[in-house]
């Protein structure tokens, strides 16, 4: 099975948890945009959904392939949201926002009754930080907060690179107008202190350590799909 037939395995066990009537939170990134393409086929039978797009990228696609959307404030409680990840350890918490979407995919999940994850295996890790950590931020006093950034990972003892995500010439920017640090931690022993310690300085707007959120995630593999509960 290559990389994409698990994508949509995973993304396959997720569409059965969709009931009709249902207010979706829709994620972000390709196995996300698996579990899109499904959920059209689905409404083109005659599934009733309206989704609730965690980026423009997603909106998109929605629009292309006919899946119905609202906007948060439209449809502000959803039912259910179903998104990717870059890492999930076994304790379901995330590492998201390698595609850029993290704060609008927090917003979404937040809103959410419950989040589901689909991944393939090579998403789950044992300690989140391989993967580096998206950190939103404004571009107001964007120095400023990378300095705040670094001091804070040093208290924290956690060491490694923080580069600007860039987009070809410029810095990359989100939807909402923000950028991105991506911090080479390697190893995130506590993903809990650095969430909260994060949160609270002023320039940083989200970051993509996803903790207590997902409900549970599909981990698509060579076997087929299994479900990840916390422990
Ligand atoms: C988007 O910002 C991310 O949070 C994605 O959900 C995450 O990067 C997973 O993307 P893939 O499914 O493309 O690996």
């Amino acid at each position: 099975m290559d990389a994409r037939q698990m994508k949509i395995k995973a993304a396959e066990a997720a569409l059965s948890h969709v009931e009709d009537g249902m207010r979706l939170g829709i994620g972000t990134g390709s196995t996300a945009e698996e579990f899109v393409r499904l959920l059209a086929e689905k409404v083109a039978d005659g599934l009733q959904v309206q989704g609730v797009p965690t980026s423009e990228r997603t909106a998109r696609l929605c629009l292309d392939i006919g899946v119905p959307l609202k906007s948060l404030d439209e449809l502000p409680e959803l039912d259910l949201t179903i998104d990717g990840a870059d890492e999930v350890d076994a304790d379901l918490r995330l590492i998201k926002g390698g595609g850029g979407a993290l704060l609008r995919e927090k917003i979404v999940a937040a809103a959410s009754s419950r989040m589901i994850v689909i991944a393939d295996e090579t998403k789950v890790v044992d300690t989140l930080g391989a993967f580096p950590l998206p950190i939103e931020v404004n571009p107001f006093g964007l120095l400023a907060t990378r300095i705040a950034v670094e001091k804070l990972a040093a208290r924290l003892g956690l060491s490694g690179e923080i580069k600007l995500r860039q987009a070809a010439e410029d810095a990359f920017t989100t939807d909402g107008g923000h950028h991105i640090l991506d911090a080479s931690f390697g190893r995130i022993p506590d993903a809990e202190a650095l969430a909260i310690q994060l949160n609270s300085i002023p320039g940083v707007v989200e970051h993509g350590l996803f903790i207590n959120i997902a409900s549970f995630a599909i981990i698509a593999g060579e076997a087929g799909a299994r479900t990840l509960k916390a422990k």
